[in-house]
């Protein structure tokens, strides 16, 4: 029995220590200390012993089977050091590298000069409001008051869908759509994209933005639109601003007038920025005609509204000092970052 337990050991130690995976020293366990493994089978065979030799022979076994599985363990051990000792070596991380520089994104200056502007009616208790992009002729001409024999549409070259859809030539649409949804008042800017086929140079651009205004209220008068319009220039040009109203045409508001901004670089004297002039025109806007209140069901006898448009573009190259409007469009961050 002896001599069979010293084989089942040495041979078991050979094994083990040319043994190089842990899977196969699983296997070697199995076949060993398994259910059906050598020594098990010898255990099994106790019954043959004498009684009096079985206590001495139990303790062999146990001796073998307790040398055999510390033996395993320390192989185990070994094994494993050695695979997170080459998992270390083959992913060795240079901890004296520089590190990534995390570039953090920038506003456009267009976003900048949209989110002044937003805040600063947000502040007179106006709601942003959007509008759609692709449109409809009614709203972006005929509702409008530009029927469709209307000189004003031959100014707007404007990119049909078809003989009914179009792309927005102006934001004044959205001023439409808010008076059809029938809430009274209506305080509103609706900032956003429109498009004319214009040919891209130096001030012009097929796509650029807008940013429409629209109250209608009782009693809303010539006055409220001047207070209200100067107060937003003084707040987005500066306190020193001055503002002029020059007699203009829109088909949608009568009277009409464009405003100018006394020129923030030179206070209105007159300089290279305003080519002189001192004043810098920022702005189309009148009094809501009653035949637009009237296409969009409001009683143009009881209230009455005024409606301002602004080019976004052109407020943040007043505002940044830009003097070509492609240098907001091609998106180099080197230009970009400087805002
Ligand atoms: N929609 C006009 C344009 O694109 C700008 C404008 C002028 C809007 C007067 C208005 C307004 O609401 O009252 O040229």
């Amino acid at each position: 029995m002896k001599a069979k337990l010293d084989q089942i050991r040495e041979q078991a130690l050979t094994q083990i220590k040319s043994c190089d995976t842990t899977e196969k020293l699983n296997e070697i366990r199995v076949s060993i200390l398994g259910k059906k493994g050598e020594l098990t089978g010898v255990l099994k065979a106790m019954k043959d012993v004498a009684p009096e030799d079985r206590p001495k022979v139990g303790q062999l076994v146990n001796e073998t089977r307790a040398e055999i599985e510390r033996v395993m363990e320390e192989a185990k051990t070994r094994m494993e050091r050695a695979i997170r000792e080459a998992r270390m070596k083959s992913e060795v991380i240079d901890v004296t590298l520089p590190a990534k520089k995390v570039r953090i994104g920038h506003r456009h200056p267009n976003t900048i000069a949209q989110e002044e502007v937003e805040s600063i009616f947000i502040g007179m208790g106006y709601e942003v409001v959007e509008g759609p992009e692709i449109e409809k002729d009614y709203y972006n001409f005929e509702a409008l008051n530009i029927p469709a024999d209307h000189p004003a549409k031959d100014e707007q070259d404007t990119f049909y869908v078809n003989g009914d859809i179009l792309l927005r030539t102006q934001t004044s649409g959205v001023q439409v759509h808010e008076m059809e949804k029938g809430k009274l008042p209506i305080r509103m800017i609706a900032p956003g994209r429109v498009f004319r086929s214009d040919e891209l140079d130096a001030t012009h651009s097929p796509s650029f933005h807008q940013i429409e205004g629209l109250v209608v209220d009782t009693n809303v008068t010539f006055a409220d639109l001047k207070g209200t319009l100067a107060q937003f220039a003084r707040e987005l040009f500066g306190e020193s601003t001055k503002v002029k109203f020059r007699p203009h045409h829109f088909p949608f508001t009568e009277p009409s007038a464009e405003m100018d901004v006394t020129c923030f670089k030179c206070g209105g004297a007159g300089c290279r920025f305003c080519k002189g002039e001192g004043w810098i025109e920022i702005l189309g806007c009148g009094m809501v005609h009653p035949n637009v209140l009237k296409m969009s069901g409001i009683d143009p006898e009881k209230y009455t509204g005024f409606a301002f448009g602004m080019g976004l573009e052109r407020i943040a190259l007043l505002k940044y000092e830009i003097d070509d409007l492609r240098l907001l469009y091609e998106n180099d961050i080197r230009f970009l970052r400087q805002f």
